[in-house]
């Protein structure tokens, strides 16, 4: 029988992150660490996922709502980790089959692992299988007791352990397979006679080799995995394994990272071939970068959408945009929301767009904010242009037409168009729409004071 439901336990406070946000949620790379371990229970092949909740329970619950294979199970008080499956053993009522157990705060934790476990407690026949690990530093985790033959007796936690115990380098994970019947049977008798006066999950392995039940555990060769997040230091380590799994990713799919350890690129985040990313760069959200492209040093991206061999240059953020083929950003360029640049559209220092289209082979190179306008074909905007978009009540659009001439330093006070092929000259501030074809000029005709100087003195 192929049968797994999988209870995730992220009821904990986490003390030790010294945060008002619940620890599971704390995010791992862009989304909260718990989610992790959901994928991991998704791709074991789990039918029945529980998260037992219960610190800031409604803003878990929150976050996974849309996951419609996922049931919350409250845990109303924290009891510790074997009251948490208990609460959710209530949800399991009539299961008959290998439950596994995963704690919300070891993100890490690889499915093909997680498939190997269970297949390995199927095999093996037995109640428990734990997932142990050699670690150099045990510190924060129970510590795998075993007699002088090598067989399991028990774990101890950091908190209940001897000098000798605590001297012991194999470690709990927190990651089990069991079986329904067996937990079923025994849960109801575990005690919290212990520092912590929590009813231990861990205790249950002690009950059952008591009762020459049979328990397996499986060493996994790579201890990153189980990495436990307790504090913000262990939050840091994991986000930095995290990164280098995404790097060595995309580097093996053909992106070309200058320095590896300083890119910083979350979950979801998708790039083509032959791009190359130089060091400093943050790419975040739900961004899609094309294939050969440039991002120079120091570039933030989030949640954009950016076509092939565009060249983003250095310093500049871009945020909700959409950049088709072959465009140029930068460098400090400040690309909000709802930015759209077609084709061979250049962005050049210091501009700022926002809700901005921009039509094919279109130039702002200097100096510029440009908000909720809509800019045609070939259109030149010089430097130091500015839509005056905002009243200080509501906003309005400016419309410039195909191959128009923006001079440098105009303003264009919205509401406002420009017909196609007009020319606005350097200085104007256009405050009546263009008509196609024309020239606009509004400048204060100059009066030059001869002598003016030598009368101040
Ligand atoms: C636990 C294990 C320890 C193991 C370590 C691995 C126990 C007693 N100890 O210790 O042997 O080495 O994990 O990382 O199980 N939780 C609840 N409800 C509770 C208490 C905890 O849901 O009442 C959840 C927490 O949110 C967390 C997980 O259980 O996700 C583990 O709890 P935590 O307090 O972090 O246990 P550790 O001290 O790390
Ligand atoms: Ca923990």
């Amino acid at each position: 029988m192929n049968n797994i439901a999988a209870v995730i336990l992220s009821a904990g406070k986490g003390k030790r992150m010294k945060s008002g946000l619940a620890k599971v949620l704390h995010p791992v790379v862009g989304r909260p660490m718990a989610a992790w371990s959901v994928d991991a229970a998704r791709a074991s092949g789990a039918a029945d996922i529980l998260l037992v909740t219960g610190h800031q329970s409604e803003a878990v619950s929150e976050y996974f709502k849309s996951s419609g294979d996922l049931r919350t199970i409250v845990q109303e008080e924290l009891l510790g980790t074997g009251h948490a499956v208990a609460c959710a053993l209530k949800a399991l009522d009539g299961f008959n089959g290998t439950i596994l157990i995963l704690c919300g705060d070891t993100p890490l934790l690889r499915s093909e692992t997680l498939v190997r476990l269970t297949e390995f407690h199927r095999s093996g026949n037995a109640v428990i299988t734990m997932l142990t690990a050699e670690v150099g530093n045990s510190e924060s985790y129970g510590r795998v007791v075993r007699d002088h033959n090598g067989e399991l007796l028990r774990i101890v936690e950091q908190k209940d352990a001897t000098p000798d115990e605590q001297a012991i380098r194999e470690i709990n994970s927190g990651i089990y397979c069991m079986a329904s019947d067996f937990l079923f049977a025994n849960i109801g008798k575990l005690g919290n006679s212990n520092a912590q006066r929590e009813y231990y999950l861990t205790d249950l392995l002690e009950i059952a080799v008591s009762n020459g039940m049979k328990c397996l555990a499986m060493q996994t060769d790579d201890p990153d995995e189980i990495l436990g997040i307790n504090d913000r230091v262990q939050l840091a380590e994991a986000c930095q394994i995290m990164r280098r799994r995404i790097n060595r990713d995309l580097m093996l799919s053909g992106v070309t990272m200058v320095a590896p350890e300083q890119t910083y690129i979350n979950y979801g985040v998708a790039i083509g071939p032959d791009t190359v990313i130089h060091h400093n760069c943050q790419i975040t959200g739900s961004t899609v970068i094309g294939g050969g492209c440039i991002i120079e040093t120091g570039v933030s991206i989030s949640d954009c959408r950016i076509g092939n061999d565009c060249h983003i240059k250095a310093g500049s953020v871009l945020e909700g945009a959409e950049l088709h083929e072959e465009v140029s950003v930068g460098p400090m360029a400040h690309l909000r929301p709802g930015t759209v640049l077609h084709k061979h559209v250049k962005i050049g220092n210091f501009v700022e767009t926002k809700k901005a289209v921009l039509g094919q082979g279109s130039k702002a190179s200097h100096l510029t904010y440009l908000g909720d306008t809509e800019i045609g074909r070939d259109v030149n905007i010089g430097c130091g242009t500015i839509t005056c978009n905002y009243d200080g009540v509501k906003k309005h659009r400016t419309i410039i037409g195909d191959g128009v001439f923006i001079g440098s330093d105009v303003q264009l006070v919205a509401p406002v168009t420009v017909g196609s092929n007009s020319l606005v000259a350097a200085g104007t501030t256009v405050t009546v729409d263009v008509p196609p074809d024309s020239l606009a000029i509004a400048r204060v005709p100059q009066v030059n004071k001869e002598g003016w100087r030598l009368r101040k003195k």
